[in-house]
Formats: C-alpha cells, structure tokens, sequence
C-alpha cells in the first residue's frame, strides 16, 4: 500500500471477540481492511444525507440509563435541536436491567437530522444509534 498512517484503536476485549468472529465469517483477512470498509460505508452514508431538503427520519439508538448523566445529556440535545428538527413522535423501550432503546421519528433539514443523529451517537453511554431517512417532506 502506497501511503499509510497507522492507528491505534482500544477494543474492550468482548466486542474484539464479536468483531474478529464477524469479519472471519465475512472472509476478511485483516482487522485493517475490515475496519477501512466500515468506515468507507460510514463516509459514504455521511455523503448521501449531505444533499439538501426536509427529511423524515426514524433515529433508533441504544444506551445504558446508568451511564452517569447520560439521561440528561439526551434530553438536553433534544430541547438544543428544537428549533431545527422536530420531533414527531418518541418511544422508549426498556430492553432489560440496563438499556433502552428509544425510537424517535424526526423532520428537518437533512444536516440537522444529521448532526442530531451524530452527537446522540458520539455520547459515552449509547452503544447503537441508526438513522433511516424515509422521504423527503414536502415543505
Ligand atoms: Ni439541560
Ligand atoms: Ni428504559
């Protein structure tokens, strides 16, 4: 490979054993170049939500309730993005002892559904966050 910058990354150990099990099974013969398409489809997703317009969106996302002031944190983002992206709709679902899943059905422009979706994702705390971008609204 022609020019390379290597990078540390810090694994806790089960999700190492759950990713090398994965990418073993997808015939990968490195970590690297598994890593490298994850974040290729990572940037491209990013490109394809950069066009312009109103989007509808369902964001899915998962976290742990316990996680300091994480509860906080959610909310605070929320009431932050009020006056771009509305919140249509929210459900919380309590998944065991631990995390909940909630599922917001958001509308706004498509960067600011983006960046929502991003710092939601970026918390300490929330393991799992997707955006699906339905359609386009009409306004
Ligand atoms: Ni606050
Ligand atoms: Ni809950």
């Amino acid at each position: 490979m022609e020019n390379v910058v290597r990078v540390g990354v810090s694994f806790e150990p089960e999700l190492l054993k759950k990713f090398d099990r994965l990418i073993k099974k997808r015939g990968y013969q490195n970590r690297s170049e598994a890593i490298r398409d994850l974040v290729r489809k990572d940037i491209a997703d990013a490109g394809i939500r950069q066009g312009k317009g109103v989007v509808v969106g369902t964001l899915t996302y998962v976290y742990d309730h316990d996680h300091s002031d994480l509860l906080h944190k959610l909310l605070h983002l929320q009431h932050h993005h009020v006056d771009q992206t509305t919140i249509l709709a929210s459900t919380h679902i309590h998944m065991d002892e631990k995390y909940c899943l909630e599922v917001m059905v958001i509308r706004g422009p498509v960067g600011h559904v983006q960046k929502l979706t991003d710092e939601i994702r970026a918390l300490k705390g929330v393991l799992f966050g997707e955006l699906v971008v339905t359609k386009l609204a009409e306004d």
